[in-house]
């Protein structure tokens, strides 16, 4: 694993757009996963930059949330297939046309999970861009998620819901429930950017990156997979003793 600190937002921004835009360049048919929330939210405007200036593309490329709510109708701001639109598609040449998200909203949602977690499968996500919960959750993982896990629907803990009521009018209307890609379904792209920022991030850091590897934390599944950057600002990597790249 290759753990990086950058010392300020703009850098940090930069490194994993280059991971982004190695992937983009070395690759015929790139699959990306995507994350939402605050921590990728540079990195997406970054992305955007780069397009501008015409140093980099996803005309070829196909997209995936990695999660979205359960309930929230189509035109919901917060919905995830919205967000992602709003704060990174539009801006670049990804055909919306190949950016998938499981439905929130599907009348048997079982069944769209499976669904989901099958088209994930066959397209073989390459990159897959990540961000950490508070509570070490990894998209909507919570606490307790196996590492067996596939895309399901899943209760939110009153953490997750309590740190993203920022998006929303009010805390109530945060969903109680989520879709989100199952741990073994994160694990099997082929390779992982991880993106953290913050002093609340730190303790999920230092649990995720040096704690035992548990359910009890699920970012910390990312130890089991082969090929994973993680960057860091210097206050989410503070309880984790790390060389400042
Ligand atoms: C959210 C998302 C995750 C995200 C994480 C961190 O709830 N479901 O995919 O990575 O929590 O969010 P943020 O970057 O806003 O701190």
């Amino acid at each position: 694993m290759e753990v990086i600190v950058e010392q300020d937002a703009g850098g940090l921004a930069r490194r994993a757009a280059d991971v982004v835009g190695e992937y983009l360049t070395g690759c015929r048919d790139p699959v990306l996963g995507l994350a939402t929330g605050g921590s990728v939210r540079r990195l997406y405007r970054e992305l955007t930059c780069r397009f501008r200036q015409g140093r980099l593309s996803l005309g070829g490329a196909q997209a995936f949330l990695l999660d979205e709510y359960v309930g929230l109708e189509a035109g919901h701001p917060q919905r995830y297939a919205n967000v992602v639109r709003r704060q990174f598609a539009e801006h670049v040449d990804l055909d919306p046309g190949r950016i998938h998200s499981p439905d929130g909203n599907a009348a048997d949602l079982d069944r769209e999970c499976a669904r989901y977690d099958r088209q994930i499968i066959r397209a073989q996500v390459g990159l897959q861009i990540l961000g950490i919960g508070r509570n070490g959750h990894l998209a909507f993982n919570e606490p307790g998620s196996s590492f067996e896990s596939r895309t399901r629907v899943v209760q939110l803990t009153s953490v997750t819901r309590a740190d993203n009521a920022r998006f929303f009018d009010s805390a109530s209307e945060v969903p109680f429930k989520a879709i989100t890609q199952g741990l073994a379904t994160i694990l099997q792209a082929g390779r992982l950017l991880v993106v953290a920022t913050g002093p609340h991030k730190a303790e999920a850091v230092r649990a995720s990156l040096r704690g035992p590897v548990s359910p009890a934390v699920p970012a910390s599944a990312i130890r089991l997979h082969p090929r994973v950057t993680v960057i860091l600002d210097p206050l989410a990597a503070r309880f984790t003793r790390l060389v400042s790249g």
